[in-house]
């Protein structure tokens, strides 16, 4: 059998396997693995790395006609989709949640599909989740980012120039990306405040060393799998004016709040910005799914009475080559669950990781998650 890793479109700059994640593929006794030219292009991963690892470098419609396993962060165009036969399953995030259309094509096609941002969040699927993975980078990258674009320092500074004092971070969403900001903003010398809705959150942020904000009367659903849920309108009234109040004080705003599937809350408000000092920066990773603030616009950085607003959801792609790196791990243990000792394709549906990312197969959506979520929209 035929494992193969394709070549991303820009602006995707990472690649869903890196060099170094080949030779795991190859003790899965596959027949080889087959990369598209220049795959590792934007992540600086050159061919010959590749070449190196065990790996054979094909064009893409060779790699379309023939390997039965086809990996790629963004799914191929709709036209490849269609001219791939049903042997071959295609890894790639499909984002199903907001691509209902796309779910329906593949069903239509008779596509076996899965759905790598879908992998359930569950202990045994950790090593595997590209979300998590990526949410880890984004965090780090946000952080950094906000230390280059602040004219300020991060640390309290104790100079023959006289003391400065810290700056001060609010964090909106203490998830995976959120808890990496947190980490990452306290150890370039921050003093970091935190939001949540989900209770659990308080404790993790705690042990960061962060304070935790609270807004009293928040929705949590034991059902979500974790995840938050939608909050009435009067507690994001509560909480805007929370966050107003915290903005005011502080130098940096990384928002990361998300609710799967739907448009992300507004936590800060016009008004909000406004109310901030100039120089400050807000880093949006949830603009592409609406913004947690007014003014982001996804790719975009917004100027303000002097405030950045800069909107990114894609940090991840700015530091494509370790992202690249986890994304491999990530894929390649995903993939131990889809081959047999002899190095053959096998799907076991009874698996609850392989069932729960598989979106489309024989002509149905397989995946509970998804089927609950487009019956319940
Ligand atoms: P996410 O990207 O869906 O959302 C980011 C954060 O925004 C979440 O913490 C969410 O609670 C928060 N949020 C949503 N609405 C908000 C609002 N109005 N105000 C403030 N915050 C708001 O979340 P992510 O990072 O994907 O994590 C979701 C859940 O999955 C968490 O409970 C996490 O612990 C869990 N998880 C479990 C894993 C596992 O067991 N394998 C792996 C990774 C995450």
């Amino acid at each position: 059998m035929i494992v193969s890793i394709l070549k991303e479109q820009m602006p995707e700059t990472r690649v869903a396997v890196d060099p170094g994640s080949i030779e795991k593929l190859l003790k899965m006794k596959v027949e080889s693995v087959w990369v598209e030219k220049n795959a590792g292009e934007g992540a600086l991963f050159t061919d010959k790395e590749y070449i190196d690892a065990g790996a054979t470098i094909q064009p893409r419609e060779e790699i379309l006609r023939k390997a039965q396993i086809i990996i790629s962060i963004l799914p191929p165009s709709l036209d490849e989709l269609r001219q791939l036969s049903k042997d071959q399953v295609v890894l790639s995030q499909f984002d199903p949640l907001r691509n209902k259309t796309l779910s329906q094509q593949l069903v239509e096609m008779g596509r076996t599909t899965f759905s790598l941002d879908n992998i359930p969040r569950t202990t045994r699927a950790q090593s595997m989740d590209v979300l998590s993975s990526q949410a880890s980078v984004a965090g780090y990258v946000a952080s950094v980012l906000c230390a280059t674009k602040l004219p300020r320092f991060f640390p309290l500074m104790m100079t023959a120039a006289g003391t400065i004092k810290p700056a001060k971070a609010l964090i909106l969403g203490a998830g995976v990306a959120g808890l990496q900001s947190i980490a990452t903003c306290k150890r370039l010398g921050a003093v970091v405040e935190a939001f949540d809705v989900r209770s659990a959150a308080k404790e993790e942020v705690l042990s960061l060393g962060a304070k935790f904000v609270e807004v009293e009367g928040a929705k949590e659903d034991k059902g979500a799998g974790g995840y938050a849920v939608q909050q009435t309108e009067e507690f994001l009234k509560r909480q805007k004016a929370t966050v107003q109040e915290h903005a005011a004080q502080s130098d940096i705003i990384i928002s990361t709040a998300q609710i799967p599937g739907r448009k992300a809350p507004l936590l800060v408000t016009e008004d909000t910005v406004r109310n901030m000092r100039p120089g400050s920066v807000i880093i949006d990773m949830a603009a592409a799914s609406g913004g947690n603030c007014a003014l982001s616009k996804e790719g975009e950085t917004v100027i303000v009475d002097g405030v950045q607003v800069i909107g990114d959801s894609f940090l991840p792609r700015r530091m494509p080559q370790d992202a690249s790196r986890m994304l491999g791990k990530n894929l390649t243990n995903f993939i131990t669950l889809l081959i047999d000792e002899e190095g053959q394709l096998q799907l076991n549906f009874e698996d609850d990781i392989v069932v729960g990312t598989c979106l489309t197969h024989d002509g149905n959506i397989i995946s509970e998650r998804i089927k609950k979520f487009y019956q319940s929209a």
